[in-house]
């Protein structure tokens, strides 16, 4: 990969290719496979649930929950305002409406206050949600004792989108097990890659069994094909799984060399304008990316992305929220004390805004030298002088 820094590459440091010399060797090149089911098992295990589904995206993922929790076309789905647009992708694929909800500052995570005002809106209408979405956003966890009581309260599910919160626990529990379904991410920048892929997560095998049909092309147990229903190709690789088995059981150094790095850039950087943002009260994280807080209009977050940029550094702005986004700009967007039911591409209480603003990510990999963290170090300093 040259001499680019880049932002989360793969970091493959255990047995990943024994396990996949295993799976040619044995011709299990297919989407089944002993490792396949080994990689779901122990991600079970992992993250203390009774049933796992290894598909081929966290999309995919998203998707098969919000089919198994019934959304259907012109269905409200509330989604988190500051996230990756894969965290509803599957709402689009099935016609639903998403909802934005804005986010706490502590976390950045779905907004307790705005998620109960969207709820109260949307009850007045008589038509309350099919799901909450909601994101352990850059790793962090969300605040589940706030969030779940509430959609409880009003009987909407919830899909946890723990895409980038793999190895993070929240008051001692794994996220990804918060929701009525979970997902993960193996995206190439994650925490754990299998090249592309993701979990699903559920308490309950048989809803995990339902999944696996549907993303199996939903193939009814026949000798030849029969069809009931319409499925899809969403199943992980038996070879992808090789790599996850491996990259699983190095979980653990992982998260310990990402925390190192999250300390070093707040050692390096201490004495600007800037911040290295925190966990919230609470809240816990994976460090899967380090996220630099511009506490001055004098530097913007383009500014610093730009002058990495020149020196091969990649970093990035962090998402953009959805409510800006062109393709969203008519969707409604709930904040904390306003409900924009024809959308709005800027709200002046926003607070996912206010943190788009400011905030950018830095590179972060486990592999990253103490050398190469001082030259990042180095370029953002420089952006001040
Ligand atoms: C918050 C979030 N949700 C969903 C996804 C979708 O995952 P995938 O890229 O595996 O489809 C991602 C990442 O890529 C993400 O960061």
């Amino acid at each position: 990969m040259g001499f680019r820094i880049y932002l989360s590459p793969p970091y493959l440091c255990g047995k990943e290719r024994e396990y996949v010399n295993q799976a040619i060797d044995s011709n299990w090149v297919a989407p089944y496979g002993p490792a396949l089911g080994a990689f779901e098992k122990e991600m079970a295990r992992y993250v203390h649930i009774e049933s796992a589904l290894a598909v081929s995206s966290g999309t995919a993922g998203i998707h098969l929950a919000l089919r198994w929790l019934g959304v259907e076309a012109g269905d409200y789905v509330f989604c988190q305002d500051l996230t990756f647009i894969g965290s509803l992708g599957g709402v689009m694929y099935e016609k639903a409406v998403p909802v934005f909800i804005d986010s706490e500052p502590g976390s950045w995570n779905m907004s307790p206050a705005a998620l109960e005002r969207a709820l109260k809106w949307a009850k007045a209408q008589g038509k309350l949600p099919k799901a909450v979405i909601i994101v352990d956003l850059y790793g962090e966890s969300a605040d589940w004792d706030r969030l779940l009581p509430i959609c409880r309260k009003y009987g909407v599910p919830v899909v946890e989108d723990a895409a980038e919160a793999v190895g993070t626990c929240y008051k001692g529990k794994k996220c990804g097990t918060f929701g009525d379904i979970g997902i993960f991410s193996f995206n190439g920048n994650k925490i754990i890659t299998t090249s592309g892929g993701g979990m699903v997560l559920a308490n309950n095998q048989l809803t995990i069994e339902k999944m696996r049909f549907w993303a199996t092309q939903a193939r009814e147990p026949e000798v030849w094909y029969e069809h009931k229903e319409y499925g899809y190709n969403y199943r992980m690789s038996n070879i992808c799984a090789a790599i996850g088995l491996g990259q699983l059981e190095i979980l653990p150094e992982k998260l310990r060399l990402r925390k190192q790095i999250h300390q070093r850039y707040k050692e390096l950087l201490s004495g600007l304008p800037v911040r290295i943002k925190g966990v919230a009260e609470k809240g816990s994280s994976n460090y899967w990316l380090n996220l630099l807080i511009l506490d001055t209009d004098a530097v913007t977050p383009l500014d610093v992305v730009t002058k990495l940029q020149n020196a091969e550094i990649e970093s990035r702005p962090t998402w953009k929220p959805m409510h800006m986004q062109p393709l969203f700009e008519k969707a409604v967007y709930v904040t904390d004390e306003n409900v924009y039911e024809n959308g709005c591409l800027t709200a002046p209480d926003s607070v996912s805004e206010a943190i788009f603003a400011r905030t950018l990510c830095l590179p972060s990999g486990e592999a990253l030298t103490e050398e190469q963290l001082q030259i990042i170090a180095n370029e953002i300093i420089a952006c001040f002088e």
